[in-house]
């Protein structure tokens, strides 16, 4: 007889061990965030039928323009997670500063603190693209029972707890990790619940695609370059397939799947390339990591860099191990 999937729950249940230093915070969280993104995965289906696409006319501390999307799913997740009392501080893309949370409940009791990127790719939001939401967990090292400090959410990546993105794209997954491989989880929305559809997704070593923004080629440091015009010449396995679909998420998400590179590097315009290192490149890099993949800023492992802003960029090359072994050697 076939046994149905294991749903979401079911696995959390089933492996405790991963969670063996909670007291079930770990797993309520989980719990909070597949909540959320059942929330804002509603929202975002309803794109386009209801006044949900476009620009809210602010601009966030990245400077860029905030769509209402943005808000909204960073509304949900903010909520989610201080009502339920689960962590005693976020970090999120769209707040400059980061949130304690205390007062009811005793909340600064909480051991967990989450940085997340809401709604990752939300410019494309308006033309019917895939868009994803990144989060990471990290233990806080201040005492518990005081109020969050910055401190907690600049550890370096290496020292999350869990860490996963949800992608809202032709169906609705929840991929996560906590440091014992990864996996992934299909929301069935008839019935609001996520089944394990891709147990220990393992990266291929070698893919042939490659991601990156070509439209920003000239002004790409010179290893870049060689290695763009190494990823096309006809040879071996080469030339690779370009795929860019301007999603981190979403480029990430099928070359973890498929093999492949995805690189955003520094360039002449943007000094640190554009991605977050805290709530975009470390749970990226955690995941990718744990699928037997590699996550560099070019030179150093993206996981062992310790922040110095909870806003600051880095550059980024993630995805099949051999093939970002390949890029940083151009860039050398
Ligand atoms: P966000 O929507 O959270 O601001 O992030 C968008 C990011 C990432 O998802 C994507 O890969 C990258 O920006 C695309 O940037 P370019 O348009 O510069 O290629
Ligand atoms: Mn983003
Ligand atoms: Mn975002």
């Amino acid at each position: 007889m076939k046994h149905h999937p294991q749903t979401l729950g079911e696995f959390i249940i089933s492996n405790q061990k991963d969670f063996e230093y909670s007291s079930g915070e770990l797993s309520r969280l989980l719990n909070c965030i597949r909540l959320a993104a059942k929330v804002v995965n509603h929202e975002i289906r309803q794109a386009g039928l209801v006044d949900i696409t476009g620009t809210v006319g602010n601009v966030n501390v990245q400077g860029e323009e905030q769509k209402k999307l943005d808000v909204f799913a960073n509304n949900v997740f903010i909520n989610a997670l201080t009502n339920r009392n689960i962590v005693c501080g976020i970090v999120s893309e769209e707040n400059e500063e980061f949130i304690t949370i205390s007062g009811a409940n005793n909340a600064n009791r909480n051991k967990y603190v989450v940085v997340m990127d809401p709604l990752d790719g939300s410019s494309n939001i308006d033309a019917g693209v895939s868009v994803g939401t990144i989060f990471g967990i990290y233990r806080r090292i201040s005492p518990e029972g005081t109020p969050v400090t910055l401190e907690d959410f600049l550890q370096p990546g290496n020292m999350q707890v869990a860490a996963g993105y949800v992608i809202y794209g032709t169906s609705t997954m929840l991929v996560y990790t906590t440091g014992n491989g990864v996996n992934g989880f299909t929301l069935n929305p008839a019935i609001g619940t996520y089944y394990l559809s891709h147990p220990n997704i393992r990266m291929p070593e070698q893919g042939r695609v490659y991601s990156v923004n070509e439209g920003y080629y000239v002004h790409f440091p010179q290893g870049v370059k060689d290695y763009i015009k190494y990823c096309q010449k006809e040879e071996e396995d080469r030339p690779y397939t370009s795929r860019y679909i301007g999603s981190m998420v979403s480029d990430i998400h099928r070359n973890l799947i498929q093999g492949g590179i995805y690189m955003y590097p520094k360039s002449s315009e943007r000094e640190a390339g554009k991605l977050r290192l805290v709530y975009e490149c470390n749970p990226v890099a955690f995941i990718v990591e744990q699928a037997g993949g590699r996550a560099t800023d070019g030179y150093r492992r993206i996981l062992d860099i310790k922040p110095e802003h909870i806003h600051e960029r880095i550059p980024l090359f993630a995805g099949s191990q051999k093939m970002v072994e390949k890029a940083e050697s151009f860039l050398r």
